[in-house]
Protein backbone atom coordinates (compact mmCIF):
# COMPACT_ATOMS: atom_id res chain seq x y z
CA UNK A 1 0.00 0.00 0.00
CA UNK A 2 1.03 3.68 -0.98
CA UNK A 3 1.41 5.86 2.03
CA UNK A 4 2.73 6.48 5.26
CA UNK A 5 0.87 4.55 7.76
CA UNK A 6 -1.12 6.30 11.10
CA UNK A 7 -2.82 5.35 13.85
CA UNK A 8 -5.96 7.77 14.69
CA UNK A 9 -7.94 6.90 18.02
CA UNK A 10 -11.50 7.94 19.08
CA UNK A 11 -12.47 8.64 22.79
CA UNK A 12 -13.74 5.28 23.05
CA UNK A 13 -9.98 3.04 23.98
CA UNK A 14 -7.68 5.27 23.87
CA UNK A 15 -5.23 3.20 26.18
CA UNK A 16 -5.91 0.14 23.48
CA UNK A 17 -4.58 2.66 20.29
CA UNK A 18 -1.65 3.75 22.59
CA UNK A 19 -0.34 0.01 23.16
CA UNK A 20 -0.72 -0.77 19.55
CA UNK A 21 0.70 2.52 18.29
CA UNK A 22 3.85 1.71 21.10
CA UNK A 23 3.66 -2.00 19.31
CA UNK A 24 4.17 -0.41 15.51
CA UNK A 25 6.68 2.33 17.19
CA UNK A 26 4.73 5.09 16.00
CA UNK A 27 2.24 7.28 17.95
CA UNK A 28 -1.38 7.67 17.81
CA UNK A 29 -1.81 10.93 15.38
CA UNK A 30 -3.02 14.58 16.55
CA UNK A 31 -6.66 15.05 16.31
CA UNK A 32 -9.59 16.84 18.56
CA UNK A 33 -12.20 14.60 19.67
CA UNK A 34 -14.77 15.75 21.84
CA UNK A 35 -18.09 17.97 21.92
CA UNK A 36 -19.27 21.27 20.97
CA UNK A 37 -21.48 23.32 24.05
CA UNK A 38 -25.21 22.14 21.90
CA UNK A 39 -24.55 18.20 22.77
CA UNK A 40 -22.80 17.30 19.21
CA UNK A 41 -19.70 15.35 18.34
CA UNK A 42 -16.60 17.37 17.39
CA UNK A 43 -13.76 16.35 15.57
CA UNK A 44 -10.84 17.78 13.97
CA UNK A 45 -7.76 15.91 12.48
CA UNK A 46 -4.54 18.36 13.61
CA UNK A 47 -1.82 15.94 11.16
CA UNK A 48 -1.48 16.41 7.29
CA UNK A 49 -3.52 12.86 6.19
CA UNK A 50 -2.98 13.46 2.50
CA UNK A 51 -2.15 10.02 0.71
CA UNK A 52 -1.86 8.22 4.10
CA UNK A 53 -3.26 4.75 4.95
CA UNK A 54 -5.08 5.75 8.32
CA UNK A 55 -6.69 3.19 10.66
CA UNK A 56 -9.12 4.51 13.17
CA UNK A 57 -8.92 2.87 16.14
CA UNK A 58 -12.54 2.73 18.24
CA UNK A 59 -14.05 -0.01 19.55
CA UNK A 60 -18.43 1.03 19.72
CA UNK A 61 -18.92 0.00 23.19
CA UNK A 62 -20.78 1.94 25.41
CA UNK A 63 -21.80 4.62 25.01
CA UNK A 64 -22.21 2.83 21.86
CA UNK A 65 -24.14 5.62 19.77
CA UNK A 66 -22.00 8.59 20.60
CA UNK A 67 -18.60 6.15 20.25
CA UNK A 68 -20.51 5.31 16.70
CA UNK A 69 -20.95 8.76 15.74
CA UNK A 70 -17.48 10.01 16.55
CA UNK A 71 -15.71 6.96 14.23
CA UNK A 72 -18.27 7.77 11.27
CA UNK A 73 -16.93 11.62 11.60
CA UNK A 74 -13.61 11.03 12.33
CA UNK A 75 -13.84 8.54 8.88
CA UNK A 76 -15.53 11.76 6.84
CA UNK A 77 -13.04 14.01 8.00
CA UNK A 78 -9.92 11.89 7.43
CA UNK A 79 -11.59 10.98 3.74
CA UNK A 80 -12.25 14.67 3.04
CA UNK A 81 -8.44 15.52 4.14
CA UNK A 82 -7.39 13.28 1.40
CA UNK A 83 -6.42 10.06 2.88
CA UNK A 84 -5.52 7.50 0.32
CA UNK A 85 -7.29 5.02 2.78
CA UNK A 86 -9.16 4.25 5.64
CA UNK A 87 -9.56 1.30 7.84
CA UNK A 88 -12.35 1.65 10.83
CA UNK A 89 -10.39 -0.86 13.31
CA UNK A 90 -13.21 -1.84 15.84
CA UNK A 91 -12.19 -3.91 18.19
CA UNK A 92 -15.35 -4.66 19.75
CA UNK A 93 -18.42 -3.98 17.61
CA UNK A 94 -21.52 -2.35 19.25
CA UNK A 95 -25.04 -3.17 17.80
CA UNK A 96 -23.99 -7.14 16.84
CA UNK A 97 -26.47 -8.50 18.72
CA UNK A 98 -28.78 -7.20 16.65
CA UNK A 99 -27.95 -9.29 13.73
CA UNK A 100 -31.95 -10.27 13.01
CA UNK A 101 -35.24 -9.66 13.44
CA UNK A 102 -36.38 -11.85 16.42
CA UNK A 103 -40.26 -9.95 16.53
CA UNK A 104 -41.65 -7.91 14.16
CA UNK A 105 -41.50 -4.28 13.20
CA UNK A 106 -37.94 -4.35 14.88
CA UNK A 107 -34.50 -3.08 12.62
CA UNK A 108 -31.54 -5.05 11.70
CA UNK A 109 -29.27 -2.75 13.60
CA UNK A 110 -25.72 -4.42 13.04
CA UNK A 111 -26.82 -4.27 9.20
CA UNK A 112 -27.48 -0.39 9.92
CA UNK A 113 -24.11 0.36 11.21
CA UNK A 114 -22.32 -1.56 8.73
CA UNK A 115 -23.88 0.52 6.20
CA UNK A 116 -23.43 3.97 7.81
CA UNK A 117 -19.45 2.96 8.55
CA UNK A 118 -19.18 2.28 4.67
CA UNK A 119 -20.95 5.52 3.87
CA UNK A 120 -18.97 7.38 6.26
CA UNK A 121 -15.93 6.30 3.69
CA UNK A 122 -13.99 3.26 5.31
CA UNK A 123 -12.03 0.87 2.57
CA UNK A 124 -11.80 -1.62 5.10
CA UNK A 125 -12.50 -3.32 8.70
CA UNK A 126 -10.67 -4.70 11.23
CA UNK A 127 -12.50 -6.39 14.31
CA UNK A 128 -12.67 -8.98 16.44
CA UNK A 129 -15.13 -11.96 17.52
CA UNK A 130 -18.28 -10.61 16.28
CA UNK A 131 -21.26 -11.80 17.88
CA UNK A 132 -21.87 -13.93 14.68
CA UNK A 133 -19.59 -13.80 11.59
CA UNK A 134 -22.73 -13.28 9.32
CA UNK A 135 -22.16 -9.55 9.86
CA UNK A 136 -19.12 -9.90 7.74
CA UNK A 137 -21.22 -9.94 5.29
CA UNK A 138 -23.07 -6.83 5.93
CA UNK A 139 -20.49 -4.80 4.68
CA UNK A 140 -19.00 -4.51 0.88
CA UNK A 141 -15.77 -3.70 1.90
CA UNK A 142 -13.20 -5.98 2.57
CA UNK A 143 -13.66 -7.04 6.65
CA UNK A 144 -10.86 -8.83 8.50
CA UNK A 145 -11.88 -10.51 11.48
CA UNK A 146 -9.41 -11.51 14.35
CA UNK A 147 -10.01 -14.15 17.39
CA UNK A 148 -9.09 -13.79 20.64
CA UNK A 149 -9.68 -17.64 21.45
CA UNK A 150 -5.97 -18.76 20.64
CA UNK A 151 -4.82 -15.72 23.13
CA UNK A 152 -7.27 -16.79 25.75
CA UNK A 153 -6.54 -20.90 25.46
CA UNK A 154 -3.03 -20.15 25.27
CA UNK A 155 -3.19 -18.15 29.10
CA UNK A 156 -5.12 -20.73 30.32
CA UNK A 157 -2.88 -23.56 28.85
CA UNK A 158 -0.28 -21.85 30.63
CA UNK A 159 -2.30 -22.34 34.15
CA UNK A 160 -1.61 -26.07 34.04
CA UNK A 161 -5.32 -26.23 35.51
CA UNK A 162 -6.31 -30.18 36.70
CA UNK A 163 -8.35 -31.88 34.55
CA UNK A 164 -10.21 -28.70 32.98
CA UNK A 165 -13.07 -28.96 30.55
CA UNK A 166 -14.36 -26.37 28.41
CA UNK A 167 -17.93 -25.19 28.27
CA UNK A 168 -19.95 -23.46 26.33
CA UNK A 169 -22.56 -21.54 27.95
CA UNK A 170 -25.15 -21.96 25.12
CA UNK A 171 -25.91 -23.88 21.87
CA UNK A 172 -24.57 -21.12 19.71
CA UNK A 173 -21.12 -20.64 21.45
CA UNK A 174 -20.17 -24.26 20.27
CA UNK A 175 -18.01 -24.02 17.70
CA UNK A 176 -15.91 -21.33 19.76
CA UNK A 177 -15.75 -23.79 22.81
CA UNK A 178 -14.32 -26.74 20.22
CA UNK A 179 -11.63 -24.47 19.02
CA UNK A 180 -10.91 -23.38 22.46
CA UNK A 181 -10.95 -27.03 23.87
CA UNK A 182 -8.70 -28.06 20.63
CA UNK A 183 -5.91 -26.00 21.42
CA UNK A 184 -6.22 -26.66 25.37
CA UNK A 185 -6.69 -30.47 24.55
CA UNK A 186 -9.65 -30.88 26.99
CA UNK A 187 -12.73 -32.33 26.68
CA UNK A 188 -16.06 -30.44 26.22
CA UNK A 189 -19.61 -29.71 27.83
CA UNK A 190 -22.47 -27.60 26.47
CA UNK A 191 -25.28 -25.83 28.43
CA UNK A 192 -28.71 -25.12 26.33
CA UNK A 193 -29.77 -21.38 28.06
CA UNK A 194 -33.25 -19.88 26.72
CA UNK A 195 -33.63 -16.38 27.71
CA UNK A 196 -37.51 -16.06 28.86
CA UNK A 197 -36.78 -12.14 28.28
CA UNK A 198 -33.99 -9.74 26.95
CA UNK A 199 -30.90 -9.69 29.53
CA UNK A 200 -32.21 -12.68 31.43
CA UNK A 201 -30.44 -16.20 31.19
CA UNK A 202 -31.75 -19.62 32.65
CA UNK A 203 -29.62 -22.83 32.29
CA UNK A 204 -32.21 -25.61 30.45
CA UNK A 205 -30.04 -28.75 30.21
CA UNK A 206 -26.05 -29.36 30.33
CA UNK A 207 -24.05 -32.33 27.94
CA UNK A 208 -21.29 -33.47 28.92
CA UNK A 209 -18.91 -34.50 32.15
CA UNK A 210 -17.93 -31.72 34.61
CA UNK A 211 -18.34 -33.38 37.97
CA UNK A 212 -14.60 -33.41 39.53
CA UNK A 213 -13.18 -31.26 36.83
CA UNK A 214 -11.63 -27.66 36.27
CA UNK A 215 -13.95 -25.95 33.98
CA UNK A 216 -13.68 -23.02 31.87
CA UNK A 217 -16.69 -20.78 30.28
CA UNK A 218 -15.75 -19.20 27.11
CA UNK A 219 -17.86 -16.67 25.17
CA UNK A 220 -17.86 -14.05 23.21
CA UNK A 221 -19.06 -11.29 25.60
CA UNK A 222 -19.97 -10.63 28.79
CA UNK A 223 -22.89 -8.57 28.97
CA UNK A 224 -25.23 -8.50 32.40
CA UNK A 225 -23.13 -11.41 33.49
CA UNK A 226 -26.48 -13.79 33.62
CA UNK A 227 -24.91 -16.24 31.40
CA UNK A 228 -21.62 -16.06 33.00
CA UNK A 229 -22.95 -16.76 36.68
CA UNK A 230 -25.96 -19.36 36.03
CA UNK A 231 -23.36 -21.47 33.92
CA UNK A 232 -21.27 -21.56 37.31
CA UNK A 233 -23.55 -22.39 39.36
CA UNK A 234 -24.73 -25.12 37.08
CA UNK A 235 -21.58 -26.67 36.78
CA UNK A 236 -21.10 -26.50 40.82
CA UNK A 237 -24.24 -27.94 40.98
CA UNK A 238 -23.15 -31.02 38.65
CA UNK A 239 -20.14 -31.17 41.02
CA UNK A 240 -17.33 -29.13 38.68
CA UNK A 241 -14.71 -28.03 41.62
CA UNK A 242 -13.54 -25.18 40.24
CA UNK A 243 -15.20 -22.89 37.62
CA UNK A 244 -12.87 -20.03 35.47
CA UNK A 245 -14.23 -18.40 32.61
CA UNK A 246 -12.82 -16.66 29.38
CA UNK A 247 -14.42 -14.33 27.20
CA UNK A 248 -13.41 -11.39 24.29
CA UNK A 249 -15.41 -8.28 25.37
CA UNK A 250 -15.99 -7.52 29.21
CA UNK A 251 -18.82 -4.99 28.47
CA UNK A 252 -19.94 -5.79 32.23
CA UNK A 253 -23.48 -3.39 31.86
CA UNK A 254 -25.52 -2.41 34.84
CA UNK A 255 -24.49 -4.61 38.30
CA UNK A 256 -22.74 -6.72 36.48
CA UNK A 257 -19.28 -6.61 38.20
CA UNK A 258 -20.43 -6.80 41.62
CA UNK A 259 -22.57 -10.22 40.31
CA UNK A 260 -20.35 -11.80 38.78
CA UNK A 261 -17.49 -10.65 42.40
CA UNK A 262 -20.08 -12.69 44.21
CA UNK A 263 -20.19 -15.61 42.37
CA UNK A 264 -18.54 -19.21 42.43
CA UNK A 265 -16.35 -17.85 39.53
CA UNK A 266 -12.61 -18.43 40.44
CA UNK A 267 -11.71 -16.25 37.75
CA UNK A 268 -12.65 -14.51 34.85
CA UNK A 269 -10.33 -13.97 31.88
CA UNK A 270 -11.05 -10.95 29.24
CA UNK A 271 -9.23 -8.78 26.76
CA UNK A 272 -8.65 -4.94 26.42
CA UNK A 273 -11.01 -4.29 23.24
CA UNK A 274 -13.17 -2.25 25.62
CA UNK A 275 -11.39 -0.53 28.05
CA UNK A 276 -12.13 -1.72 31.97
CA UNK A 277 -12.55 0.23 35.25
CA UNK A 278 -10.81 -0.38 38.53
CA UNK A 279 -13.91 -2.57 39.84
CA UNK A 280 -12.84 -5.05 37.23
CA UNK A 281 -9.78 -6.40 39.47
CA UNK A 282 -12.03 -6.84 42.50
CA UNK A 283 -14.47 -8.95 40.58
CA UNK A 284 -11.25 -11.15 39.88
CA UNK A 285 -11.27 -9.96 36.52
CA UNK A 286 -8.08 -10.55 34.97
CA UNK A 287 -7.45 -8.31 31.08
CA UNK A 288 -4.79 -9.22 28.87
CA UNK A 289 -4.19 -7.55 26.13
CA UNK A 290 -5.34 -7.51 22.44
CA UNK A 291 -2.61 -5.00 21.22
CA UNK A 292 0.20 -6.70 19.84
CA UNK A 293 -2.37 -9.02 17.46
CA UNK A 294 -4.08 -5.73 16.27
CA UNK A 295 -0.60 -3.63 15.78
CA UNK A 296 0.32 -7.28 13.70
CA UNK A 297 -2.87 -7.26 11.63
CA UNK A 298 -2.31 -3.33 10.86
CA UNK A 299 1.29 -3.84 9.97
CA UNK A 300 0.48 -6.66 7.28
CA UNK A 301 -2.55 -4.89 6.45
CA UNK A 302 -0.54 -1.77 5.31
CA UNK A 303 2.05 -3.87 3.68
CA UNK A 304 -0.82 -6.16 1.85
CA UNK A 305 0.39 -9.61 3.47
CA UNK A 306 -2.14 -12.21 4.36
CA UNK A 307 -3.69 -12.21 7.96
CA UNK A 308 -4.01 -16.03 7.76
CA UNK A 309 -0.83 -16.66 10.09
CA UNK A 310 -2.17 -14.62 13.04
CA UNK A 311 -4.99 -17.09 13.05
CA UNK A 312 -2.73 -20.40 13.98
C1 LIG B 1 -25.05 -14.72 23.69
O1 LIG B 1 -25.44 -15.21 22.67
C2 LIG B 1 -23.64 -14.28 23.90
O2 LIG B 1 -22.73 -15.17 23.33
C3 LIG B 1 -23.33 -14.09 25.37
O3 LIG B 1 -23.53 -15.32 26.03
C4 LIG B 1 -24.23 -13.06 25.96
O4 LIG B 1 -24.22 -11.92 25.17
C5 LIG B 1 -23.83 -12.71 27.37
O5 LIG B 1 -24.75 -11.79 27.85
P1 LIG B 1 -25.08 -11.69 29.39
O6 LIG B 1 -23.78 -11.47 30.10
O7 LIG B 1 -26.00 -10.49 29.47
O8 LIG B 1 -25.78 -12.92 29.81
Amino acid sequence: MDGRLLIFSGSANPELAKEIATCLRMSVGRALVGQFKNGETRIKIHDNVRGCDVFVIQPTCNPVDHHLMELLLMIDALRRASANRVTAVIPYYGYAKQEKKTAGREPISAKLVANLIRTAGADRVLTMDLHTPAIEGFFDIPVDHLQAGPLLADYIHSMNLSNPVVVSPDAGGVGRANRFRERMGANLAIIAKQRPEPDTSEVLEMVGEVEGKTAIIIDDMISTGGTLVEAAEALIERGANKVYACATHGIFSADALSIIGRSDLIETLITNTIPQSSEASSARVRTISVAPLFAEAIMRIHKDLSLSALFS
